[in-house]
């Protein structure tokens, strides 16, 4: 009997499991078999390179995290892999390059996670803005005795105390970056984007004015990084863009870690080149850049917030993606184009309908 395997690497959440145990007892019922291993069930470890490697090879099709490098040593490990499944919208640990010239073709989940990590940005924006950690932490410390006219003072966001209206960063306008622009609406706020891949559509958008990174980085109060991960967009925040941010300004990070160089962020803080921070990516992830973790435990000087790449951890959100990538699992397996597979000029290739059979 032909046996389908799907490789999933690590646990996802039910909903998806559920939506491929249902395929598997169908497959059963016309006398085919898929078969599902979930290599990793516990969360606090990632996979070995070695466990990678094993999963592509015993592997139909694999359903990965953007925890796992997805290399062309990794999709050159099984000539029979019919496609590749990341639970997630961004896909830089996966070599799409290679994935194309070997036949691959490789899906996301786009769209089902851009309110929820919107939501985050804005969580994290008026963390930072308002001091919520730091307001949390004392409280909890039992170190509220008395109002004070002078405790905790933070930024408004909203045109507040100052009458002037703030002006909102957004690097990289996709649909995150417009999600997050939509939600600014109610605080009033001037927006700024600059998209390092694209300008049409941001320029014509009615939410958001255009403007040139330096631009935006000298005007913008707070600055929120949404671009993808890429070689132009690696440590696209460094040292200089650093120093042209205001020195009350704030940097948003919810993208990937590497589009901020941290030595030069830690460096930013402890000498107050800028206001704040608040990330939820690191360009090591999951290690911290030292520095880091000091620098949110100060009371003086920027505000740091920092939160473990939770961007899209709702769970209505994580159940979304689990099933958009258990779906797509399904279309590689069949064959099928999948219908958010990233290089989808992959179906045209020979190496693709060798693959496929
Ligand atoms: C993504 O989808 O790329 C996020 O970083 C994790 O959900």
């Amino acid at each position: 009997m032909a046996r389908d395997r799907i490789i999933i690497t690590r646990r996802i959440p039910q909903a998806g499991m559920d939506l491929l145990e249902e395929a598997a007892r169908d497959a059963a019922g016309r006398g085919a078999e898929i078969h599902l291993q979930v290599i990793q069930t516990d969360e606090e470890r990632g996979l070995s390179r070695e466990q990678v490697l094993a999963a592509v090879r015993a592997a139909d099709v694999l359903l990965c995290q953007l925890t796992e490098p997805v290399d062309r040593e990794v999709l050159s490990a099984n000539p029979k892999l019919l496609g590749v499944a990341q639970m997630a919208v961004g896909y830089d640990n996966v070599d799409l390059d290679a994935a194309t010239e070997l036949g691959i073709p490789v899906t996301n989940t786009p769209g089902v996670l851009t309110d929820t990590t919107a939501d985050l940005t804005w969580a994290l924006l008026m963390a930072v803005a308002r001091r919520i950690p730091q307001s949390h932490e004392y409280m909890r410390a039992g170190r509220y005795k008395l109002w004070g006219p002078n405790l905790l003072l933070g930024a408004d966001v909203s045109p507040g105390g100052s009458g002037r209206k703030k002006v909102l960063g957004i690097i990289g306008y996709g649909r995150i970056g417009r999600a997050v622009a939509k939600r600014s609406v109610g605080f009033d706020m001037e927006v700024l984007a600059y998209d390092p891949s694209h300008r049409e559509g941001v320029e014509e958008d009615d939410l958001a004015t255009w403007a040139e990174l330096d631009e935006l980085l000298a005007r913008s109060d707070f600055v929120s990084l949404h671009p993808a991960l890429t070689e132009e967009t690696h440590h696209l925040i460094g040292e200089a863009e650093l120093r042209t941010m205001k020195k009350t300004a704030c940097l948003i990070n919810v993208s990937r870690g590497p589009v901020v160089d941290e030595a030069a962020l830690v460096r930013a803080l402890r000498e107050e080149w800028i206001g704040g921070a608040a990330l939820d990516v690191y360009e090591d992830e999951p290690a911290m850049r030292a520095g880091l973790a000091e620098l949110a435990d100060r009371e003086e000087g920027p505000t740091v917030v920092l939160v473990p790449h939770i961007g899209s951890a709702s769970r209505d959100t994580r159940d979304k993606m689990a099933t958009m990538a258990a779906t797509s699992c399904l279309a590689h397996l069949r064959t099928e184009r999948a219908p958010s597979c990233v290089n989808p000029e992959v179906y045209e290739t020979e190496a693709y309908r060798r693959r496929a059979g």
